[in-house]
């Protein structure tokens, strides 16, 4: 059995999908789930789902080993990124060396990068004219939405669409794929 953490900054909706989908499966188990962002629906999901939370500011992320060590205590071998803001430290890519995986709502590596996140990718994908859009799931590195990429799928964009129609079309794709990859990772993970 796989253990896993997961970052989230948001409403945590992928992470409650991930939870779900392991749920008495034998294969993976969400051992913490951590945000940076007290007041994150993420925490409240957790608690729903009886599985540990753990807080923290971007200051102890970046200037502490305490968001390293609670990864760590909690046993988990991979780190999921799950609608996480900020960018991951070094001292968790280094522990988690190709082992910390991240989904983007958009097909990098367009749309991707520092602040592009929630409506504004759907919004800039709408202007920019793309006829499709999608979901990347990648493994992260030093920088935003920059990692090897690891599955992408596609949904197309019509000439009607707002950002909330492209939202819900990726969203789809979200929660019928990330589980299913993040399970394929694990299973070649010996
Ligand atoms: C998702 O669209 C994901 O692709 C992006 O952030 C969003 C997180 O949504 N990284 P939720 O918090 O899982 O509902």
């Amino acid at each position: 059995m796989k253990k896993l953490a997961i970052l989230a900054s948001g409403s945590g909706s992928n992470a409650e999908n991930i939870a779900n989908y392991f749920k008495g499966k034998g294969i993976a188990e969400i051992t913490l789930i951590l945000s940076n962002n007290p007041n994150a629906y993420v925490l409240e999901r957790a608690k729903k789902l009886g599985i540990p939370s753990f807080v923290f500011t971007k200051k102890e992320m970046n200037e502490t080993e305490a968001l390293l060590d609670a990864i760590k205590k909690s046993g988990a071998e991979w780190i999921i990124l799950a609608g996480f803001l900020l960018k991951v430290p070094q001292n968790l890519l280094e522990a988690f060396d190709g082992k910390i995986v991240n989904i983007h709502p958009a097909l990098l590596p367009k749309f991707g990068g520092k602040g592009m996140y929630g409506e504004r990718v759907h919004q800039a994908v709408i202007e920019s004219g793309e006829t499709e859009s999608g979901i990347t799931i990648h493994y992260v590195n030093e920088h935003y939405d920059e990692g090897a990429i690891i599955f992408q799928a596609k949904c197309p964009v019509l000439k009607e669409d707002t950002a909330d129609d492209v939202a819900t079309k990726v969203h789809a794709l979200e929660y019928e794929y990330f589980p299913k990859v993040i399970e394929e990772l694990l299973l070649n993970d010996k």
